[in-house]
């Protein structure tokens, strides 16, 4: 499935300035973007560029200093979103499967509704052994899994997701990469998804956006015209994937090379 036209997410000219002692700092500026219903978006960026500034602004978590974020979900009922954050976010004191059910809980879902969502979600992540483990119990790459099932089985509409495989190790961030695309295809949610690294970008997304170096602004739209379902190893060595690729990475490059001069 290819992503569709109806807009769910539209920001309008969004600012966000933050104050830090007497300074302002602009995280984000200006920034216009419409992202698409069911589309899996991924968003690159030097660091400090306003990627997670973003992405906590559209859950809600911060609001902008200007401009207008437009949500129009497509079925209402529904949690709005999840969000998987960068590095840990699991609660310690709760095992795999409460951490899992965290959401559908707190919504007041009787568990004998919920047990089955978070048994499936969490054997899609191949953790059904851990089911009662708690998170020090685990690895890294184990934890991530876990946060990726816990918004899956929140059943949201929109999926955030902030660099959540960015810390893990290249054997781990390939498998990772393609259980979430196993489990995102075909259930129709709207994924925002950020990363640094190019090659993910590619491998999981419809669309690619590049942003400037600090503050934030857009730089590039790059349609990501792969065929799905993916083959994570086999696309890489692709003739299109390589020209993406290098598309990608010479905008990218520009905006890096100012980010450091800045320093
Ligand atoms: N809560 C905050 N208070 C003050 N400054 C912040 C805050 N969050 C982010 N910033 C600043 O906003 C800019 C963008 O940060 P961030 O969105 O975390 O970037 P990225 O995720 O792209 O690395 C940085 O200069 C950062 O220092
Ligand atoms: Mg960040």
């Amino acid at each position: 499935m290819f992503y569709k036209e109806r807009t769910i997410i539209k920001l309008e000219g969004v600012t966000k300035v933050f104050n830090v002692k007497s300074q302002k700092v602009t995280a984000i500026e200006k920034l216009n973007l419409s992202i698409y219903d069911g589309e899996f978006l991924c968003i690159v960026g030097p660091s400090g560029c306003g990627k997670t500034t973003l992405l906590r602004i559209l859950a809600g978590l911060e609001q902008q200093t200007s401009g207008r974020v437009i949500i129009s979900p497509r079925e209402p009922e529904k949690p709005l979103n999840s969000m998987v954050f960068q590095g840990d976010s699991l609660f310690p004191w709760m095992t795999v499967k409460q951490n899992v059910a965290y959401g559908l809980k707190m919504r007041g879902v009787a568990p004998k509704d919920y047990e089955k969502v978070v048994a499936h979600y969490i054997n899609m992540m191949g953790l059904s052994k851990f089911e009662n483990a708690y998170p020090h119990q685990l690895s890294g790459g184990m934890r991530q899994r876990v946060s990726v099932a816990r918004a899956f089985a929140n059943d949201p509409e929109i999926l955030l997701l902030d660099e959540p495989f960015g810390a893990l190790d290249e054997q781990n961030r390939i498998l990772l990469q393609q259980e979430l695309l196993k489990i995102w295809e075909g259930t129709f949610k709207t994924a925002v998804f950020i990363t640094h690294s190019i090659d993910e970008a590619l491998i999981l997304g419809d669309r690619v956006l590049v942003m400037t170096a600090h503050p934030g602004r857009l730089k590039a739209e790059i349609k990501i015209d792969l065929p799905r379902p993916r083959d994570t190893l086999s696309m890489r060595a692709n003739k299109r994937f390589v020209e993406l690729y290098e598309q990608i990475w010479s905008y990218l490059k520009e905006e890096v090379i100012k980010a450091k001069s800045a320093v």
